[in-house]
C-alpha cells in the first residue's frame, strides 16, 4: 500500500492538492482512501459534499475519511479514556469527558495512524492520499511514532513497575486506581501500532511525502524549514508542488508586471532550497476551487498524463547522518558539475552553498544552529557539509 502525505503552511492548497491527487488516483483505478488528519475538517468543503464520521464511499474506487477526535476517543479509545476518567476522579479532579481528553494533543495523530496501519493490514487500500493539519502538527503526527514510544516507556513503563510492586502489596501504595490487563492491553496495542507504522513511514518505496507551497515568502521559508525536518526524520520528500503560480497571461497593467516579476524571484527562491526534487506547478483558478469538476482541472493541471502514484525519488535529495560526533547533512546536486564549494552563513539557521555555478539555500534543524562547520566537499554528485556540536 502507497501512503501520500500532503503537508504545507495553512491556506496553501492542501486540501484542494489531496482531493484532486485521490480523485485522479481513483479514475486511474486504484483504491483510494482519502484522509483528513486536519480537526478544521475542510475535505467535505473542498469536494462539495457532506462526510461523516466513518469511511465513507464517494465514488468508484473512492473512499474518504476524516478522523473524527471525539467519535475515536468514544470507540477506539474508550478504555483508556475510562481509566484516565477514573484516575482523575481518584486525585479528586472531577472526571474527563471525551471532549476534554480530545484535546490532548496527539490523540487525533495517534488515530489516524492507527487507520493507515489497520487498512494497511486489511490491503483494503492501494494508496492512501492524506490531507493534514498546516506544517507544525503534521511535522509532530511524522515524528509521532519515535515520540510515542518514548513516552509509553517511560511513562507506562513507571506503571508497570509500580504495579508489580502495588500487586505484591494488595494495591496498600496509594489511593490511585490500577489500570486494569484490559489497559496495559490497550497501551501495548498502541506500542506494538507505532512500531509498524513507523516502518511504513519510513519505507521510501510505500511513503512519500509532498510539500505544497505557493510562491511567496514567507510560505516559502516555513516549507524549508518542514523539508529539514521531514528530511531528519527519515522521509521520503519526492514532490514540491507549487500552487497558485500567477499564470503569465494574468494581464498586461503594471500591478499584473510587478506581480509577475516578483513572483519570478521566488520561484528562483524555490528552485535554489528545493532542487533537484520533482516541482508540480498549478496556476491560480479563475474561480473558487470547489466540486469534483474543478478537482479534476486542478489534476489535469498539476499531474498532466502523469500517474500520481509514481515514486520520483528513492530519498529526499537532503539526508542525514550522524557518525563519531559529527553530523553530516547530504545534498545530492546531480546537475552540477564540480568545483570548488563556498559556505555563507545567511542567519544562525540557514546556510547558502555554492558548487561551481550552482547555490543552494539550506535551512538547518534547530540541533545545528550553534554547531560549527567542519568541512564540506562535493563528491559523486553529492554535497556534503560536516558538523561539529558543542
Ligand atoms: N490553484 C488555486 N487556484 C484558486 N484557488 C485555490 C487554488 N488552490 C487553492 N485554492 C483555494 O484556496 C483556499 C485554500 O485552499 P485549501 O483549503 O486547499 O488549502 P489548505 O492548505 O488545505 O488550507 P488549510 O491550511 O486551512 O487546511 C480554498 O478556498 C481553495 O479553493
Ligand atoms: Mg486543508
Amino acid at each position: 500500500m502507497r501512503l501520500i502525505i500532503f503537508t504545507g503552511k495553512g491556506g496553501v492548497g492542501k486540501t484542494s492538492t489531496s482531493a484532486a491527487t485521490a480523485y485522479r488516483l481513483s479514475e486511474l483505478g486504484y483504491r483510494t482512501l482519502l484522509m483528513s488528519t486536519d480537526s478544521a475538517h475542510s475535505l467535505g468543503d473542498s469536494l462539495d459534499m457532506k462526510l461523516g464520521t466513518e469511511v465513507m464511499n464517494v465514488a468508484e474506487n473512492l473512499d474518504v475519511l476524516e478522523v473524527d477526535i471525539i467519535h475515536e476517543m468514544r470507540t477506539r479509545w474508550s478504555t483508556i479514556q475510562d481509566y484516565i476518567s477514573a484516575f482523575m476522579l481518584s486525585q479528586g479532579m472531577g472526571e474527563i469527558s471525551a471532549e476534554e481528553m480530545a484535546i490532548l494533543p496527539g490523540m487525533e495523530m495517534i488515530s489516524a495512524l492507527f487507520y493507515v496501519n489497520q487498512f494497511n493490514r486489511e490491503g483494503r487500500y492501494d494508496v492512501i492520499v492524506m490531507d493534514t493539519a498546516p506544517t507544525g502538527e503534521t511535522l509532530r503526527l511524522l515524528s509521532f511514532p519515535d515520540v510515542t514510544n518514548w513516552y509509553i516507556d517511560r511513562g507506562f513503563g513507571v506503571i508497570k513497575k509500580l504495579l508489580g510492586i502495588a500487586r505484591a502489596t494488595v494495591g496498600k501504595i496509594m489511593d490511585m486506581p490500577l489500570p486494569s490487563n484490559e489497559v496495559m492491553e490497550s497501551v501495548e496495542d498502541i506500542k506494538r501500532n507505532m512500531e509498524d507504522v513507523k516502518e511504513i513511514l519510513e519505507d521510501p518505496e510505500r511513503t512519500t511525502v509532498r510539500l505544497v507551497l505557493n510562491p511567496e515568502r514567507m510560505v516559502i521559508k516555513e516549507t524549508m524549514r518542514a523539508y529539514t525536518y521531514l528530511c531528519l526524520y527519515n522521509k521520503n520528500v519526492d514532490t514540491l508542488i507549487v500552487n497558485r503560480v500567477l499564470p503569465k497571461e494574468a494581464g498586461d497593467g503594471d500591478y499584473f508586471r510587478e506581480k509577475l516579476g516578483e513572483q519570478e524571484g521566488y520561484l528562483d527562491m524555490i528552485h535554489s532550497a528545493f532542487d533537484p526534487m520533482k516541482m508540480r506547478f498549478c496556476r491560480t483558478m479563475r474561480t473558487e476551487l470547489r466540486g469534483t469538476d474543478k478537482l479534476r482541472l486542478m489534476a489535469d493541471e498539476v499531474y498532466g498524463h502523469d500517474d500520481p502514484f509514481q515514486i520520483h525519488s528513492r530519498s529526499s535529495p537532503m539526508r542525514f547522518t550522524h557518525e563519531g560526533g559529527i553530523d553530516n547533512l547530504e545534498m545530492r546536486m546531480p546537475f552540477v558539475e564540480g568545483g570548488d564549494v563556498e559556505l555563507f552563513r545567511l542567519d544562525p539557521s540557514s546556510i547558502m552553498v555554492h558548487v561551481g555555478s550552482q547555490k543552494r539555500n539550506i535551512q538547518l534543524p534547530d540541533t545545528l544552529i550553534n554547531a560549527d562547520i567542519a568541512g564540506a566537499e562535493f563528491k559523486d554528485s553529492k554535497l556534503i557539509i560536516r558538523f561539529k556540536r558543542d
